[in-house]
């Protein structure tokens, strides 16, 4: 059977937008990602899709930790730039940003954050490109008030673009 697939139809799957850290020795990092979600209540596990060419993805890997920013809707876009487009094997990308450190030492940061969490990993699945990590809340803390950063307000009012990197990419549009 060939599939048949209306690629535009992805285009209305709904998501977030979020900031993934993680560390290793005196090395922290982070990127843009739209795929954080809860996948348990009781344990508290949430889950991230991230693509395995990328700086965080070998971060995580070694370190079995990764921490979550829950992201404002008034975050600027050359923030998104820095995180989402650019890779932490080129620049130091914390040099100017607020962050706070997790007891394993994973940085969580605070900048443009109404909440960060840390998760320690407890599964991962290999998908082709990317992988999903899955984990555990260790830490989680609220920041400030406001409306969280969704993937719909990032592309209609910011104009924002999507990273070849992300697990929505579709280079039509
Ligand atoms: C709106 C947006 C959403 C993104 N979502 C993801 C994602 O869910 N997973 C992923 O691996 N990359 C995603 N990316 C791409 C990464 O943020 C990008 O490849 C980043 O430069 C990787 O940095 P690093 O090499 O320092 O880890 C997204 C980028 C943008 C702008």
């Amino acid at each position: 059977m060939v599939p048949e697939v209306d690629r535009n139809l992805f285009r209305e799957v709904s998501y977030g937008i979020y900031l993934v850290s993680s560390f290793d020795g005196n090395r922290k990092n982070g990127q843009i990602v739209n795929t954080v979600i809860q996948v348990t209540s009781d344990p508290p596990c949430f889950a991230v899709i991230i693509n395995q060419k990328n700086f965080t993805h070998e971060l995580i890997s070694s370190s079995k930790r990764f921490g979550v920013s829950v992201l404002k809707d008034s975050t600027p876009f050359p923030f998104i730039g820095l995180f989402g487009f650019k890779s932490g094997r080129d620049v130091n990308k914390f040099e100017n940003v607020g962050h706070i450190e997790g007891a394993s030492g994973c940085p969580l940061v605070t900048d443009h954050s109404l909440g960060v969490m840390e998760i320690n990993v407890t599964h991962t699945l290999d998908v082709v490109t990317h992988t999903v990590f899955v984990g555990e809340v260790v830490f989680s803390k609220t920041l400030d008030d406001g409306r969280p950063l969704t993937y719909e307000y990032y592309h209609v009012f910011l104009k924002g673009k999507t990273s070849k990197n992300a697990p929505t990419y579709n280079k039509e549009t």
